[in-house]
């Protein structure tokens, strides 16, 4: 699975220590979390682990969860970042991160294009969701040129990643 500068693979364990390093940064954790909780290694390493295998027990017969780790293509190919997607029918909520070192180079954008044509194949219909904080711009920008659209918080779905006060985003199914 790839795109022009990416691979992606389906989010095990074995991505946990690469990824570690990304996202117990200051700036990837600023927006999604705000607490200052990041978690551990084995936190890491078990929550991985079970997404890999899907939910343990089931909230809605439907729901379905969805994890790539993104790896970039020019060697040595690290692993960049990750795509999550949480799909529950008629609707479901996105989310994604990528290391500081490689923002601000369309590489998101490309991943979440890539993205959403995967998530359109494995779960064709669904509206999808984006919980962002409103001081996250780049994640503003990023779903913008996505095609997603402001909504009122109120007209939201239960999505699990909404924090009181962010902005919701949702991108119709063509
Ligand atoms: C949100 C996040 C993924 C956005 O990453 P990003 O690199 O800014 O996003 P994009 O891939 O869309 O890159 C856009 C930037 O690349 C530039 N760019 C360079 N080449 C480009 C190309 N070929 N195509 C598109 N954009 C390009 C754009 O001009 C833009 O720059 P700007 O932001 O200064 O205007 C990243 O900031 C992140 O991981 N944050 C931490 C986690 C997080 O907050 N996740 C979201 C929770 S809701």
């Amino acid at each position: 699975m790839q795109s022009k500068n990416l691979h992606f693979e389906p989010l095990t364990d074995a991505h946990a220590d690469e990824l570690f390093s990304i996202l117990t940064t200051p700036a990837v954790l600023a927006f999604i979390d705000p607490n200052g909780n990041p978690p551990t290694i084995e936190e890491l390493r078990t929550e991985y682990a079970a997404r890999s295998h899907g939910p343990v027990v089931l909230a809605t017969p439907t729901e379905q969860w969805f994890n790539m780790a993104i790896r970039l293509k020019i060697p040595p190919s690290p692993v960049i970042g990750r795509l999550e997607a949480t799909g529950y029918g008629e609707w479901g909520e996105v989310a994604y991160l990528l290391g500081e070192a490689w923002w601000g180079k369309g590489l998101a954008f490309e991943a979440m294009l890539w993205w959403h044509d995967y998530l359109a194949a494995v779960a064709p219909g669904t509206a999808w969701w984006a919980a962002v904080h409103p001081l996250n711009q780049r994640s503003i920008r990023l779903l913008k040129r996505l095609g997603y659209k402001k909504v009122d918080a109120n007209q939201r779905p239960k999505l699990s990643s909404y924090d009181v006060g962010d902005c919701c985003f949702v991108r119709l199914p063509s």
